[in-house]
């Protein structure tokens, strides 16, 4: 994929607009340790890598709209060095920030202390999202704290600390066409991989083969490689929400949940669960269960439109569910009770999805004080509900004992859905979701 950073400077030009005139600090990730002193593969911060396209660990940048044309978009990087490009790799350096990313100016990372004061002068406040970038932070307050200590002498400091925040993630939230484009990308790929699991999948694999598969499929077609950890989680392993241990034999007549998607080199994602037996054919009450979650979900996704909200999804999706599982005796009473009082939440404990973009659970508000967020062209979500039944949770007084029949039955399904101006698409369709095609025949 070419580098066009044409994209980042449309990006920075529409979020100095709206920072008036505070002039703000963005620091690029640190590389994180694994243990001792190996490190975690790279992953860049989304909010800068979104202003930026720069995708390397020890930077920060500066846009500054107090400063004159030409002076307003600063980095500060780590330096040309052979001697350390030998251990590490290739940089950019100061030359490449300018040249390539586009900055105005660029200094090396070492000199953010002595340049930052010059650079924040004459700011009305400073931009900086406190709390989460330790190596930054405290230098920031100390640089607005000197202005603050002269300013009887220079009657110039910056009147406050601002989020940039709330501003960076209204303007992510809204995908441009080009981030569709990608995310359609990631999410073909994620599907293939899917369908290719399912193709492999026999009884007395081991979670962990179907795993690598997937994952030696996302960096075959060139992505970095799983956008989060890949949950493969044969029979009751699937009503563990976060299981990530990937361990266990596939058992005949089990069902196999598989929650996985690529990560693209630009961070763009996929997140997609499918969920079918691992012997190719559906028990009786899988089979009811994996129909009711489909129902939901197809009826949660046609709920994905412009004004629509992620409530309604959410909604939608309960409700179905909850009038399902009264009908299968999993439940019982009227279904607006049972929602009221939350007592379906041993069967289905999470919410119906998520904003999905460079950060997997995506940055935006779900809620503006009461009201929920409206959805717009643009915006994309996750779909995915589930139902889970193990002895995990107390059943709520007034409900059902579970029957063993159910039991070790955890479903989901999840597609990636951008709302578009007359309704949806599932960027996600790939991946085949009926009870037919989850089943297979003998071979
Ligand atoms: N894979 C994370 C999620 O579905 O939210
Ligand atoms: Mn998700
Ligand atoms: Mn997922």
């Amino acid at each position: 994929m070419a580098f066009d950073p044409s994209i980042h400077a449309v990006r920075r030009q529409r979020f100095l607009e709206h920072l008036g005139e505070a002039a703000a600090v963005i620091p690029a990730a640190p590389l994180a340790t694994h243990h001792a002193d190996c490190e975690w593969p790279f992953r860049q911060d989304s909010d800068f890598f979104y202003l930026t396209g720069f995708d390397e660990p020890d930077a920060v940048a500066l846009l500054l709209p107090h400063r004159p044309e030409g002076e307003r978009f600063v980095l500060f990087v780590q330096p040309k060095d052979p001697a350390a490009e030998v251990w590490t790799g290739f940089r950019w350096g100061t030359e490449g920030a300018v040249e390539r990313y586009g900055a105005d100016m660029a200094y090396p990372l070492d000199q953010l202390p002595a340049r930052l004061p010059e650079f924040l002068a004459g700011a009305e406040a400073i931009a900086f999202r406190v709390g989460r970038h330790p190596a930054v932070e405290p230098l920031v307050l100390s640089t607005w704290g000197r202005q603050l200590d002269s300013y009887s002498r220079s009657g110039e400091a910056a009147m406050g600390l601002v989020a940039p925040t709330p501003i960076l993630h209204r303007l992510r939230l809204r995908k441009e066409p080009h981030e569709l484009e990608r995310m359609r990308q990631a999410c073909g790929i994620s599907a293939e991989a899917h369908e290719l699991a399912r193709q492999m999948t026999r009884p007395g694999m081991n979670e962990a083969e179907v795993q690598a598969a997937i994952e030696a499929h996302f960096r075959a077609r060139g992505a970095r490689g799983p956008a989060y950890g890949s949950i493969v989680a044969g029979g009751d392993n699937a009503c563990v929400l976060h299981y990530t241990a990937n361990t266990a034999p596939l058992q005949d007549g089990d069902l196999l949940l598989i929650d996985a998607g690529c990560s693209l080199e630009d961070y763009y994602n996929g997140d997609i669960t499918r969920t079918f037996p691992v012997n190719g054919c559906f028990s009786g009450e899988q089979r009811e269960l994996y129909a009711l979650v489909l129902e939901a979900q197809e009826a949660a996704v046609e709920t994905v439109q412009p004004q629509g909200t992620a409530e309604a999804v959410h909604a939608t999706a309960l409700r179905v569910l909850v009038e399902g599982l009264v009908e299968l005796g999993l439940l019982a009473g009227d279904p607006d009770g049972i929602i009221e009082r939350g007592d379906y939440r041993h069967l289905y404990m999470h919410r119906t999805g998520h904003w999905l973009g460079l950060d997997v659970h995506d940055v935006g508000a779900y809620r503006l004080g009461e009201q929920p967020a409206t959805l717009e062209p643009g915006m994309v979500l996750t779909v995915e509900p589930g139902l889970y039944v193990s002895d995990r949770l107390a059943v709520p007084e007034g409900q059902p004992a579970i029957e063993a029949r159910w039991k070790g039955i955890g479903i989901r399904i999840e597609d990636d859905v951008a709302v578009t101006d007359e309704g949806h698409e599932v960027l996600t369709a790939a991946a085949l979701k009926s009870v037919a095609a989850m089943e297979r025949q003998a071979t």
